[in-house]
């Protein structure tokens, strides 16, 4: 008969053996567009209308947190860490606030931005503030000095004077800082920030569409700007347009997906530049809303066929990027 004590022995070998394999099978080694996507807890990651910050080698995806359970007086801004964008740590929501403007039961906290100034080494959090009825139209602004740490809330403000709803971030390939962002009566506006990333140094362009989920990038001296059309929580066909400056002048309005996929049912968020040793490769990061369940909403990231003044996105499909490559590729079934 096995003693207590060697049974102890043998039931914390048993838990260790456990814990050590769901560790390692928690490893992921692709990205699965519009699947349930784990953290390293194994739970669906939380960072819906996100963006990304990246610090030295890590990258930093901060969006709403809507998982079941919150507060609901509260707004939750998460932030995940990762090192390759397919394994991402929960490091907690760095953002819990309380309806800090006195807008109503059913303030409204979306899409979390988060710019890093060198001048005051800080981080700069934008999100879109406003009330149930989507009028306040602000952006709204919270500081940390560290990319995981608490962002205490600063202020609210209309840009250079305008309306403003969703917001996106830019990061152009000289270090200068841009928001994004849709006002309703004008259209897209590109507004230069400054060096402390905590007011609008300019405005670049006021592109005259209606378009929400405003993304740029800059590949090969070209810009490409990606919104969508405005249709509450339904997806519907993003498009792009393009650029020698952000200045404009900005080409014609085109698809960036077959129309009748509504962009795989996605929206646009953000346009990732992953810059490697070999390649670069440029991924459409976009949200699949739920908006009845919306802790249940998930990602669309895809790599996308860039150049030459033409975007696409493909038919999405899980892949594998490495970003020391800048290689991605099809995921091997
Ligand atoms: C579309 C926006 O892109 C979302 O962030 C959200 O504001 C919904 N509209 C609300 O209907």
């Amino acid at each position: 008969m096995p003693n207590g004590n060697y049974l102890l022995k043998f039931t914390i070998l048993c838990l260790g053996l456990i814990t050590s394999m769901r560790v390692s099978a928690q490893k992921l080694t692709k990205i699965s567009p519009g699947e349930v996507w784990p953290d390293d807890k194994g739970e669906h990651i939380q960072a819906h209308g996100g963006g990304i910050t990246r610090v030295k080698d890590t990258y930093y995806w901060y969006g709403e947190e809507r998982r079941q359970g919150l507060d609901s007086n509260k707004r939750y801004v998460s932030c995940y860490a990762s090192n390759d964008l397919m394994n991402w740590k929960f490091k907690g929501d760095v953002v819990q606030m309380t309806d800090p403007e006195n807008l109503g039961r059913h303030w409204i906290l979306e899409r979390p931005k988060v710019f890093y100034s060198k001048k005051s080494r800080q981080y700069v959090m934008y999100f879109h503030l406003d009330n149930a009825g989507y009028k306040f139209a602000r952006v709204g602004l919270a500081i940390s000095e560290k990319p995981d740490g608490k962002f205490r809330y600063l202020k609210s403000f209309r840009p250079l004077g305008h309306e403003s709803r969703d917001i996106g971030q830019f990061t152009d390939d000289d270090g200068a800082q841009y928001l994004i962002f849709e006002d309703r009566p004008l259209g897209f506006h590109i507004v230069k920030l400054t060096e402390d990333c905590l007011g609008i140094d300019r405005e670049m362009c006021l592109i005259p569409e209606h378009m929400e989920g405003g993304a740029i990038v800059h590949y090969k001296g070209l810009y490409y700007a990606i919104g969508s059309a405005l249709t509450g929580w339904r997806p519907n066909p993003n498009q792009y347009a393009t650029a020698k400056s952000l200045e404009g002048p900005w080409s014609e309005f085109k698809d960036i997906a077959p129309k009748e996929t509504n962009t795989y049912g996605s929206q646009s968020t953000l346009l990732l530049k992953v810059t490697g040793r070999k390649d670069t490769t440029i991924m459409f990061l976009g949200d699949i809303w739920k908006p009845k369940t919306q802790w249940d909403s998930r990602y669309l990231w895809m790599p996308v066929e860039i150049g030459d003044g033409k975007l696409w996105l493909p038919q999405p499909e899980p892949f594998k990027i490495d970003v020391k490559s800048g290689t991605a590729v099809k995921a091997p079934q």
